[in-house]
């Protein structure tokens, strides 16, 4: 496709694009012509349980490619204002030039606004093919993140719109190309007249001497239908895709952070949380007069897995503390707090690590901290013991046993528990994925402690 707004009077008009103008148009064609068909697919594939896998793979391809895109057109309109490109061939009548100035201006209108449209779409954390929240964070190629556009989270209506005219954009783009192509390929065999060389480095320029007009009384009404056209059809699939009213449901991911009615969640769950959840806070609070001990972090961790979109993931969480009394010949005395950043939850994978964050998973923002707090002791004989206590997460606190081992030497101990976590009970990531589809039900957790004891 050629650069827009490059039928301008020149005084010298130039053969060819330069190499950069060059080299900026076949990457983006080349990755536009990519898009088209990996969004048609990727949308189908989603729904489909062999390959929704793939689809959401691809999901970060296609999001990361069409940042690319996004970026190459800024800086290729840069690159267009600041250069001078070659005019049209001189011999081509009104309506052609009219005609192609305006898709000309078109494509730059879909390079710019077609990824936005994606982007206004991700940053809204609603998927439309399910009608639920899904906050899925963006990693360009998994190796930084991109950021929501701020304010949109929850905001159906936008997703729908904005998605609407994603596809509406879209499939006209591919109309657009194939106008495109198709004038590229009359210029070339049918005008004879070099055009396409101009694109092409290694065509043969053609016999027609490259004119000087082009900008005349036709460009500004040509570039005003080219970005017409755009608008238009990102406003009529804005409009059909609006989604009907939603009757039930919390306008926003934020509201599931809390359980609400309207949450779903499987009996199995619920019935797991609140009798124990009364049991815990009928529990007697012990005094703790065992030692302390000093966690040494260095050598200690507290690690999460599980399975995502069908791969096993594990996880570490880089910042946490602990305060630690312990003996195991006075058990009643003994207790223990940890306290766990929730933010600094980390698997390697951007995406992952920018979900786990938001709202219906962690809340880190509000809430910054996991607490797992003993109720109580029991030795199970020889190195193993169990501990009772409450694990909260985003303040919803629930009852659960963690055992583990525990070796001494001298005043140096090691601790290796590790425990199974069922999500539904803490309440993350119910909303958007109640049924496992893409996060495993079941979250394992493990935890290594190395401690010293003090001396105090
Ligand atoms: C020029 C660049 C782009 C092109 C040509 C393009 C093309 C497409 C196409 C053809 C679809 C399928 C639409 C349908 O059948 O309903 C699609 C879907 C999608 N696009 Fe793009 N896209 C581009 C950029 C982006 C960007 C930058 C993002 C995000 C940052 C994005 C996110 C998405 C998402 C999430 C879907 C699937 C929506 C769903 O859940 O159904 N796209 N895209």
């Amino acid at each position: 496709m050629n650069t827009a707004f490059q039928h301008q009077t020149v005084s010298r008009a130039a053969v060819r694009y330069t190499g950069v103008a060059i080299v900026l148009h076949w990457a983006i064609a080349l990755m536009i012509l990519s898009m088209i068909p990996m969004g048609w697919w990727m949308v189908r594939a989603l729904k489909k349980p062999e390959t929704q896998q793939l689809a959401y793979q691809l999901f970060q391809i296609h999001k990361s490619i069409g940042f690319a895109i996004l970026a190459l057109t800024v800086l290729r309109i840069v690159w267009r204002a600041t250069h001078k490109p070659p005019a049209l061939p001189s011999g081509m009548k009104l309506w052609e030039r009219f005609l192609a100035n305006a898709t000309h201006i078109a494509f730059y209108g879909l390079m710019l606004i077609l990824p936005l449209t994606g982007w206004i779409y991700v940053s809204s954390g609603w998927a439309i093919a399910t009608d639920r929240p899904l906050d899925v964070a963006t990693s360009w190629f998994g190796l930084f993140p991109i950021p929501h556009l701020p304010g949109l989270e929850g905001n159906r209506s936008l997703a729908f719109g904005a998605m609407g005219a994603h596809s509406y954009m879209a499939y006209g783009g591919a109309v657009l190309i194939a106008l495109h192509v198709a004038a590229a390929l009359k210029h070339q065999f049918i005008e004879r007249d070099g055009v396409l060389a101009q694109m092409v480095p290694f065509l043969r320029a053609g016999k027609a001497a490259h004119g000087t007009s082009g900008k005349g009384k036709t460009s500004g009404l040509s570039h005003g239908f080219g970005l017409a056209l755009v608008v238009m059809a990102a406003a009529i699939g804005w409009v059909l895709h609006l989604p009907p009213p939603l009757a039930e449901q919390p306008s926003s991911v934020e509201a599931q952070a809390e359980p609400t009615t309207t949450t779903p969640q499987s009996p199995a769950s619920a019935s797991q949380a609140n009798p124990a959840q009364t049991d815990v806070q009928t529990a007697p609070v012990q005094a703790a007069t065992a030692p302390v001990w000093v966690i040494d972090m260095a050598s200690s961790s507290i690690g999460f897995g599980g399975t995502h979109a069908g791969n096993a993931f594990n996880g570490r969480f880089e910042e946490w503390s602990g305060d630690i009394r312990f003996d195991p010949a006075n058990l009643p005395g003994s207790k223990a707090v940890i306290l766990v950043k929730t933010a600094s939850a980390r698997t390697g994978d951007a995406t992952q690590e920018g979900s786990l964050k938001n709202g219906e998973w962690l809340n880190s923002t509000r809430f910054p901290e996991a607490k797992f707090e003993t109720t109580e002791f029991r030795a199970l004989g020889g190195d193993r013991y169990e501990a009772k206590g409450t694990l909260s997460i985003k303040n919803k606190p629930l009852p659960v046993v963690l055992p583990f081992t525990l070796k001494m030497e001298g005043n140096k101990a090691q601790v290796d528990g590790a425990l199974e976590l069922d999500r539904a009970a803490l309440n993350l990531g119910m909303f958007s994925d109640p049924s496992a589809e893409w996060v495993s039900k079941t979250i394992s957790v493990k935890i290594a402690v190395s401690a010293t004891k003090s001396d105090s």
